[in-house]
């Protein structure tokens, strides 16, 4: 049993998935004629898109599930060589005691447009022993081509009353007094983001009683640190500075979109008519990447703007 609650509690069958309704009971019904399209999931980190994945291999394949479900990372071993042997490898070889294998494909917004060429033909070759699950944080970085061929279903923050069933059902496993402050609180902190919630949920539970302000102190904490000092830079025309601690920020596994929304946050507390412009930055910049643009170039842009302020 893992000691990391996010995984702890990781639902093990479509009916412990907490929100998402329509896309659970759609690929649910699915599932249960025992059959599957390719299919591709998309929305924001934390919200259940890997878990479903998992809770169709297990449904579908029961005890041998690890053998006909393969899980890729599309962003560790990014490129088209990862599509061309691994998967080929996998699906060219028969299911163990199954009409067809799974093969789920994390993060594929990270492959390289060749790659998605390349995925596509793999999905056409063999989709009689394969079907594949594709995860993507941005459905607009993923080609026409692929999207036609598969089911996309959306995945949405969870909603208010969803994160606050989700800390009900570890509160009561783990006997903790979680008022409603507190889970306003963790709400707020994980703007509808499952895994984040449960991570600050578990971080508060040194004491059995949470409270608001023991989760908006450790949420602070969790903030990115260095996104003051990062603004200070640009506000300071350090452009090379500045994008050194992006570089920097972005290998320690910080999302490019929760970096705007940091800066966006910290910009607020500078109380001079520049926060309005840097808010209107962020704002664009963060929709630039939604449209699939490069993540450093973007950023370097918001930093070439902030800096601008100066003059
Ligand atoms: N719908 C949900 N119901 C209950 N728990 C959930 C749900 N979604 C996520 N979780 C919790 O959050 C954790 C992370 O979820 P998951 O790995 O499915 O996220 P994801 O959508 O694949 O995110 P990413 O884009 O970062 O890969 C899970 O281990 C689980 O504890
Ligand atoms: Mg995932």
């Amino acid at each position: 049993m893992s000691f990391v609650w996010s995984e702890k509690y990781r639902p093990k069958s479509f009916d412990d998935m907490i929100g998402q309704a329509s896309t659970v009971q759609g690929v649910k019904a699915l599932v249960e004629k025992g059959s599957l399209p390719h299919v591709l999931f998309t929305g924001p980190p934390g919200v259940g898109k890997s878990t479903l994945a998992l809770v169709i291999a297990k449904k579908l394949f029961g005890s041998n599930w690890k053998e006909n479900f393969l899980e890729l990372n599309a962003s560790d071993e990014r490129g088209i060589d990862v599509v061309r042997n691994k998967v080929k490898d996998f699906a060219r070889t028969k299911g163990f005691d199954a009409k067809f294998k799974v093969i789920f494909l994390d993060e594929c917004d990270a492959l390289t447009r060749e790659a998605q060429q390349a995925l596509r033909r793999t999905m056409e070759n063999f989709t009689n022993s394969c079907r594949f699950i594709l995860s993507c944080n941005y459905v607009a970085r993923i080609i026409d081509p692929i999207q036609s061929r598969c089911v996309v279903y959306r995945f949405a923050p969870l909603a208010k009353q969803d994160i606050e069933s989700l800390i009900d059902r570890i509160a009561q496993s783990e006997s903790l007094q979680v008022d409603q402050g507190a889970k306003d609180a963790l709400f707020e902190a994980s703007a509808g983001d499952c895994r984040r919630a449960v991570n600050l949920l578990q971080a508060c539970a040194d004491s059995p009683k949470i409270t608001k302000d023991s989760v908006n102190k450790l949420a602070r904490l969790a903030q990115v640190q260095g996104i003051p000092a990062l603004l200070a830079l640009a506000l300071k025309g350090d452009i090379v500075g500045a994008k050194k601690q992006i570089v920097d920020m972005l290998a320690q596994g910080i999302s490019a979109t929760e970096l705007i929304k940091q800066v966006d946050q910290q910009a607020a507390t500078l109380a001079t008519p520049d926060a309005i412009r840097i808010t209107q930055y962020c704002g664009d910049c963060e929709f630039r990447l939604v449209q699939g643009s490069d993540e450093l170039i973007q950023l370097g842009w918001l930093l070439a703007k902030i800096a601008q302020l100066r003059a």
